[in-house]
């Protein structure tokens, strides 16, 4: 006999529209008493609770929230899993932050056993609030993504992940050449690319640390490797932006380095994209590169505002991303928080529709895999979370008296944390909750 189908019964929000191209306001669709239904990993049935649940035999589970609040479950579109350790590092700009803390503490990760400790930690954490699949940075140590990749399978988590590829302006302990680097990336795929849920993400780490042969060689690489993506870094400082065009005195623009080595694309996501041209929004939109939002990391290291209403607007897929460790936490409800601010400095907006979309669907949009993740709707991979509304007694208060149910997701994003994550499912199974 199959094994029983399990639902999940409350307050549910689903999108009508991509909230940054029509109405922000009439976006979100509001669920009072919604069912979801999960069967093999995947949502079988969604829609009103009185006219679903019917529809479905008597041997479905129901997990009841009645004051919960259903969605997607979140995506972190940009994070570096070896940084957790090294949050909260005080008092640098990009360029002198790497060299300070990065670069040592990732030099760590040369031990396998240390990798597989802080995997299973991030990956916990993750799920802790509410993130069930994030785009990660592992190190330049092959071991490090198999420690993440082994850990990810285990929970049935849909992570994309790739060994940092770096050969120059780094310690030469975390350098590798292409002759060294491509082989071993090439290894990571054929182990886990595709395996279960797993995803490989082509990773140099971004234009300073990599020699334009080593760029080009991940850009072959990529060619030769469909299905992949790719991760990197663009314009996330002023400062770097002149390194980059001193390093490159050829290249039209710092987006033009990675579009020159085949690495601007479909599954291409770039990460901050805080500093950006005309030129650059139309380059990203015509390659179809997605992009991460970082604001947590973009305050915490002085980077700069991004422009989410202008990069959304010009038809470039944004999705949000902690960037822990230069953001200080995996929270995605505290990152929106941040989201929230940075657009409130650039005199901007950011709507409740438009943060939920950055950290589920757009996400999803940006990694090529709004077909499986990010909406609630039958077909999709069942990755859910819950949030609770009524966390703390606080909260409580504002939730409370909130207008409806779109002030009432705003508050969720202004003042929640981790505390305010109920429950998370992956594929349709319970993978945490809060006790
Ligand atoms: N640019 C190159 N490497 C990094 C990194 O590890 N973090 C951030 N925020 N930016 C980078
Ligand atoms: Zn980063």
């Amino acid at each position: 006999t199959p094994a029983p189908g399990l639902g999940l019964r409350g307050p549910a929000l689903t999108f009508r529209h991509d909230p940054f191209r029509g109405e922000a306001d009439t976006a979100l669709v509001h669920w009072p008493d919604a069912l979801v239904v999960m069967r093999g990993g995947k949502i079988t049935g969604f829609g009103d609770h009185a006219a679903e649940r019917p529809r479905h035999p008597d041997d479905l589970v129901v997990h009841h929230h009645p004051d919960g609040l259903i969605l997607p479950g979140f995506v972190d579109a940009h994070v570096h899993y070896p940084q957790l350790e090294m949050a909260g590092s005080f008092g640098e700009t990009l360029l002198d932050w790497l060299r300070r803390y990065t670069f040592p503490t990732e030099a760590r990760f040369a031990d396998p056993a240390h990798a597989a400790r802080v995997a299973k930690t991030f990956l916990a954490a993750l799920l802790r609030a509410g993130t069930t699949t994030a785009l990660v940075y592992c190190t330049v140590h092959e071991h490090s993504a198999d420690a993440l990749f082994a850990e990810a399978e285990r929970l049935g988590m849909r992570i994309a992940a790739g060994k940092v590829l770096m050969d120059r302006n780094a310690p030469a302990e975390l350098l590798d050449g292409p002759d060294h680097g491509i082989p071993a990336t090439q290894r990571l795929i054929d182990r886990w690319h595709g395996r279960g849920r797993l995803l490989y993400a082509i990773t140099p780490r971004f234009a300073p640390a990599c020699s334009d042969e080593a760029l080009c060689a991940a850009g072959r690489l990529w060619c030769d490797n469909p299905g992949t993506l790719v991760q990197t870094h663009l314009c996330e400082t002023e400062a770097e932006i002149a390194w980059v065009r001193e390093l490159f005195p050829a290249a039209a623009s710092y987006l033009d380095v990675y579009r020159a080595a085949g690495l601007a694309g479909p599954g291409a996501v770039m990460g901050h994209a805080v500093h950006v041209t005309e030129g650059d929004l139309s380059g990203l939109r015509e390659t179809g590169c997605g992009v991460a939002h970082c604001p947590s990391s973009n305050l915490f290291l002085g980077s700069g505002l991004f422009p989410a209403h202008a990069m959304a607007a010009a038809g470039v897929r944004v999705g949000l991303g902690s960037d822990v460790g230069a953001g200080t936490g995996l929270s995605t409800l505290r990152t929106l928080g941040d989201a929230y601010k940075v657009a409130r400095l650039r005199g901007a907006r950011l709507h409740p529709a438009q943060a939920l979309w950055l950290a589920t669907r757009g996400g999803a949009e940006a990694m090529r895999l709004e077909d499986r993740i990010g909406t609630l709707a039958p077909g999709m991979e069942a990755d859910l979370v819950v949030l609770d509304p009524a966390a703390t007694p606080e909260l409580a208060l504002r939730t409370e008296g909130a207008r409806d149910p779109a002030d009432r997701l705003f508050a969720l994003m202004a003042l929640g944390d981790e505390r305010a994550v109920r429950a998370t499912y992956l594929a349709g199974r319970l993978a945490y909750e809060r006790k």
